[in-house]
């Protein structure tokens, strides 16, 4: 068999379609696929959602055509080879025919890593990879940190004025960073994490609204290459919100549990808290908030209770896999404390003096 060269933009075109899973895909992984024949994309699929086909099973189903000997499939995860909620991706790829396979990275799971390569290979399938490894690992380092360290990737943002202040004095909230770091900012952090998380003392004196918004008139410009679709458009959807709340003291009235999203809010809270406010509960939970018991370890929540009721699956929820810590201050020193974070982003705006 001649060597084969793989393409990076099928490699690519894999990325920009497992991009249109975030969430929907719960702690799973962003996977696309395309099937490659004579340097043509002939089939893709992707995960489209938590349970559903893995991009494999769900190019080869849409796909009516016979695969020929010479035709390459692209993955950007290593194909699965044990039966989870779908059956094992491996299985289909070889009773349909595939003999090329082209996968960007290993799974990251050690109980998995490296068996779907093997199984492939032992039922004499061509197998290459892993290729553009960075790129894939990057679009999926939320479901590697989970599947490796049992917690979410987490990204700590901060808008910072040139002289350091990130509120007014009295703790009244103070715009600090630009129209434009914004639309960055929910375009490029809020809609590339599963969630955004704060601290009650923001919900108490921002009200915070935690959603996507921006405007999408220039996004032709800006959605050049590889970063085209690797965003959620406007009709996508929302990233969770997590409230760190432990005494319960969040206003039935605050935006982030009463607007149409209220559903995709997470509060936490400790037991006791939930047992004393029960009135409080029952109306959030009419909402569709979810409710969520942590008990405190000294003054903040206990982390491992905190990561599993946040990654795991549970009815309705699919669990997710990475955050976007927004703040407040006392937030953050918490988070910085204990080390958890993968990635600091600081937006520094005008002097303070001169802000509004
Ligand atoms: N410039 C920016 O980027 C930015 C961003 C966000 C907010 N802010 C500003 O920051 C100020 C609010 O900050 P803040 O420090 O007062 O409040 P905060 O960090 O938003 O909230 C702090 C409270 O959240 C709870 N909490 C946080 N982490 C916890 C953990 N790991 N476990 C348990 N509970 C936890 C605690 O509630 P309990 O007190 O009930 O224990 C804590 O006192 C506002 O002025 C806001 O405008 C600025």
């Amino acid at each position: 068999m001649s060597e084969l060269t793989p393409n990076p933009a099928f490699m690519h075109r894999c990325l920009e379609l497992a991009a249109l899973g975030r969430g929907r895909v719960g702690n799973g992984a962003l996977v696309g696929a395309v099937l490659v024949r004579h340097g043509k994309i002939i089939g893709e699929g992707f995960h489209a959602a938590y349970g559903e086909a893995h991009a494999e099973r769900a190019l080869l189903d849409a796909f009516n055509g016979q695969v020929l000997p010479e035709d390459v499939l692209y993955v950007n995860l290593e194909p699965c080879c044990h039966q989870g909620k779908t059956p094992p991706c491996t299985n289909i790829l070889i009773e349909r025919g595939v003999k090329t396979i082209v996968y960007g990275m290993v799974d990251p799971d050690p109980r998995v890593t490296g068996k779907g390569i093997a199984h492939l290979i032992q039922s004499g399938v061509k197998v290459v990879g892993p290729f553009d490894r960075e790129l894939c690992e990057n679009l999926n380092k939320g479901f590697i940190q989970v599947r490796k360290n049992q917690r979410p990737y987490i990204t700590v943002k901060k808008a910072v004025s040139s002289d350091g202040k990130i509120a007014n004095h009295d703790g009244s909230p103070m715009k600090i960073t630009s129209k434009e770091q914004d639309t960055w900012s929910h375009r490029f952090l809020r809609a590339r994490h599963d969630a955004i998380l704060v601290g009650v003392g923001t919900v108490i004196t921002d009200n915070p609204q935690l959603n996507i918004r921006f405007d999408q008139t220039n996004d032709i410009s800006l959605m050049e290459g590889l970063n085209r679709n690797i965003f959620r458009s406007k009709n996508s959807i929302q990233p969770y919100r997590v409230i760190l709340d432990p005494a319960m003291k969040i206003s039935l009235d605050a935006k982030v549990v009463s607007d149409a999203q209220a559903s995709r809010t997470i509060l936490c809270v400790t037991p006791e808290a939930a047992d004393r406010e029960q009135g409080k509960v029952a109306v959030l939970q009419k909402r569709g908030v979810r409710i969520v018991r942590i008990p405190l370890q000294g003054d903040h929540f206990d982390w491992e209770a905190l990561w599993r009721a946040l990654i795991t699956p549970v009815e309705d929820y699919h669990g997710l896999t990475s955050i976007l810590v927004e703040g407040g201050e006392k937030t953050w020193e918490v988070f910085k404390k204990a080390g958890f974070m993968n990635e600091e982003v600081i937006l520094t705006g005008k002097l303070f003096k001169d802000l509004p």
